[in-house]
């Protein structure tokens, strides 16, 4: 498919904006609603009908936007001064995936309508399917951020990238060169698990390194939501941390993340943000949600190919003043990045290379796939055990009981 001009940025949508010191929201909201070929990318006409929604519903409500999509996932990231979890802004964009996964309905797409777990739109869409990030800034007078998208993985993809980039100045050289982070950071980490609220624990680096470390060594359960600044008290990051597993308490897809990180001045650079991501190390995703592969930092809008990945990553950067953003620049399009993916298809024939065995796959809890469940539980009715002295002593005394 040709790229879309509609993921440029537009300053057309008026937005309210009463007085320049107003705050600024950033506000993505993705899913998805419907592929081409099978989980791979959307169509033409589902991310233009998505974009004229948006556009037409959200005149008076958000200030600017950029629609884009990352594999099969599309994102709306809209700029506000409505405040995180403003229901106009949330409706906005769940009205925007319904009426695209009209059109994915009508053109036969696969599965249409596939992250909307609800029939209907109620408060915000947390918990509703679609995965959020989001951030109400005082906009410094140059404001850099960097918006990720990543598809056939989990949030806790980014646990890794952003503990080198926050914390470790093997990667961020600022925490030993800038003032401004020489007090490091705060990370807000949250228990996915846990399904009846928000469970997040507050740990400041340096001090709590080691506590951080043994939190997001298991990217699965513990997920970094937010990064604070300890010189400021500004928001760094935002992380969408939605599990559709439990939401659906079944499979329904990955919950491919998206990220928000501000950069320069009392934030890492853009280049110490982007350097882990050299590492492409190894999540869960890949084919069926179920399997281990290298996370591939790639161009905007990739599609998805080999065993339905590798899993990948988009990172558009951009400036916003006054709500109104600069048109993305592509921060893993540059030639360097191109070893790194070669480094990245080797990873990911070198784990392919031994299929569903051990490491390659998932454990048990979480493949996204319940068959294999009814598959055991079949099987294990024609196990036999071999009857010995032992075992027949156990059943006799269980007899007597
Ligand atoms: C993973 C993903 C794909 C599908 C696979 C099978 O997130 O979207 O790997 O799991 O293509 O899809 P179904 O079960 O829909 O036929
Ligand atoms: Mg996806
Ligand atoms: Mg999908």
């Amino acid at each position: 498919m040709t790229r879309v001009s509609l993921g440029q940025s537009v300053a057309a949508l008026s937005g309210v904006r009463a007085e320049e010191s107003m705050k600024t929201t950033l506000s993505v909201i993705k899913a998805d609603v419907g592929s081409i070929g099978g989980h791979i990318q959307p169509s033409r006409r589902l991310l233009e009908r998505v974009a004229e929604v948006v556009d037409s519903a959200g005149k008076a409500l958000i200030q600017d936007r950029y629609i884009s999509y990352t594999g099969d996932d599309i994102a709306i990231l809209m700029t506000h001064t409505r405040g995180a979890s403003d229901e106009k802004v949330h409706k906005l964009a769940w009205d925007a995936f319904v009426a695209g996964t009209a059109i994915a309905k009508e053109e036969g797409l696969y599965g249409a309508g596939q992250d909307l777990l609800k029939d209907s739109f109620s408060g915000n869409v947390h918990g509703l399917g679609p995965a959020v990030a989001e951030m109400e800034i005082e906009e410094r007078p140059n404001e850099p951020f960097l918006f990720f998208a990543a598809d056939k993985t989990d949030p806790g993809a980014y646990n890794l990238p952003l503990y080198l980039g926050f914390a470790d100045p093997m990667y961020c050289a600022g925490l030993i060169l800038s003032p401004k982070m020489f007090k490091g950071f705060r990370f807000r980490i949250m228990d996915v698990n846990y399904t009846h609220g928000d469970k997040t624990i507050d740990l400041n680096a340096p001090e709590e390194l080691y506590d951080i470390a043994a939190l997001l060594r298991d990217n699965q359960r513990f997920v970094v939501e937010s990064i604070w600044s300890r010189e400021t008290g500004a928001q760094a990051a935002a992380v969408s941390t939605t599990r559709l597993h439990n939401i659906a308490g079944k499979y329904t897809g990955k919950d491919d993340p998206v990220m928000l990180v501000r950069v320069q001045g009392e934030f890492p650079a853009t280049g110490e943000v982007l350097a882990p991501f050299e590492k492409c190390h190894l999540v869960a995703g890949f084919m069926r949600g179920s399997h281990t592969g290298p996370l591939t930092p790639s161009r905007l809008y990739t599609d998805i190919s080999y065993f339905d990945g590798p899993p990948v990553v988009t990172g558009a950067a951009f400036c916003v003043h006054n709500g109104i953003l600069t048109e993305p620049a592509d921060v893993f399009a540059n030639p360097f990045w191109d070893s790194v993916r070669a480094k990245a298809a080797e990873k990911s024939v070198y784990i392919r290379e031994q299929g569903f065995s051990g490491a390659a796959m998932l454990g048990m809890d979480e493949l996204e796939y319940g068959g294999i469940v009814e598959k055991l539980t079949v099987l294990e009715k024609r196990f036999k055990v071999k009857e010995t002295k032992e075992t027949k002593e156990t059943k006799d005394a269980k007899k007597k009981k």
